[in-house]
């Protein structure tokens, strides 16, 4: 079996942080989304993954590579526009052969991974299986409807949804998939749905499976849902100091202070993580927050945040939370006059300020 694994799209409902890089390596808990799916793909003993790239190509060619570091044999495919999943689907057939495969979206996390769902798709071989997951605003996803817990309508985004389960981002399919991809027609939205391509399946009376998930699974579409995955995925630290924590600081709950990050007279209060060579001064970093490489935090206080590489939050008065701070971004306290607020921020910016 095979993986296939989403990693191109444009990320737009994550602006502005996908203005200069892919969605797919937003780092959770300091890794990124992408590598998780990675990991779980590999947990399940796939060996061959297909990764689609469009327009970030580089960038996820650079932070994955070979695929040597999970034990995977990765092969780029590229989609030259973001036309929807079943179109990725259409441009990976010369790769995925006749053979079965999971598909994997980049920016999704499923809490219990897919080891299990693998071996159940290879033992009872159904044309497709589909993962479901309840959730408290299925009109954002493909929804299922079921009778007598058989799939019996995929309806994608639908404004009056038929019932709570989405579709999760993660399908397994044999070879009949391409005679779907190859026959359905543009959404709404213009893209080639994967939901309607799996539609097509059971209106030609293919076996459709569905499996709805109990554990928690995380579609990073929306900066809330990043924070919601850095939560969740907090909740599971072990805590393992390997960089420098001075005398005067103090750190309680689960913590990773990475190698090369320096904690002096602050508090950090888990779960939290510290990235390679960040500095924490005379700050508090408060639970399910995780500082990414190379930042410096200096006297001030946060919590429920993710900041990415090479930051710099300095002096701020009130404490920061709930924030999703982009790469190389400064925030300061002012000392110039008039006294005033000066922004410069990127498009589709937002900031809430007391
Ligand atoms: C896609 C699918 C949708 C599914 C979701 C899961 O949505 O089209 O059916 O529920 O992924 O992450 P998109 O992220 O393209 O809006």
């Amino acid at each position: 079996m095979k993986a296939l694994v989403l990693s191109g799209g444009r990320g737009t409902r994550l602006r502005p942080i996908t203005h200069t890089g892919a969605k797919q390596l937003i780092p959770i808990a300091n890794k990124p989304i992408l590598f998780y799916g990675l990991e779980a793909i590999a947990d399940a003993g796939i060996k061959d993954v297909g990764i689609i790239v469009g327009e970030t190509k580089e960038e996820i060619k650079k932070a994955v590579g070979t695929g040597k570091k999970w034990g995977l044999r990765i092969t780029y495919v590229e989609q030259k526009a973001p036309l929807g999943l079943a179109h990725a689907v259409k441009v990976s057939q010369r790769y995925l052969k006749d053979k079965p495969f999971v598909m994997y979206l980049g920016d999704n996390l499923v809490k219990e991974g897919i080891t299990s769902l693998v071996r159940e798709f290879k033992r009872k071989k159904p044309n497709a299986l589909i993962l479901l997951s309840r959730v408290r605003e299925p009109q954002r996803f493909g929804v299922a409807e079921l009778k007598k817990g058989k799939v019996v309508r995929l309806t994608e985004k639908p404004k009056r949804p038929k019932s709570d389960l989405a579709l999760v981002g993660v399908y397994m399919f044999d070879k009949n998939i391409f005679e779907a991809v190859n026959n359905i027609k543009p959404s709404f939205r213009k893209e080639y749905e994967i939901t309607d391509a799996i539609q097509y399946l059971i209106d030609k009376g293919h076996k459709v499976h569905s499996h709805i998930i109990q554990g928690w699974w995380k579609d990073t579409g929306k900066v809330e849902d990043v924070l919601e995955a850095n939560r969740l995925i907090l909740e599971f630290l072990q805590t393992k100091i390997e960089g420098k924590v001075d005398g005067d600081s103090r750190i309680t709950g689960r913590v990773v202070i990475e190698r090369g990050a320096q904690v002096v007279n602050s508090v950090i209060r888990g779960p939290a993580i510290i990235g390679k060579r960040s500095k924490i001064i005379n700050s508090y970093i408060g639970p399910f927050t995780s500082i990414y490489w190379g930042t410096t935090i200096r006297n001030s206080e946060i919590e429920h945040s993710i900041v990415l590489e090479e930051s710099s939050i300095d002096s701020i008065s009130g404490r920061i939370n709930e924030s999703l701070i982009g790469k190389e971004v400064s925030i300061f306290k002012t000392k110039a006059k008039p006294q005033s607020y000066r922004f410069t921020i990127g498009d589709r910016s937002r900031l809430e300020v007391l």
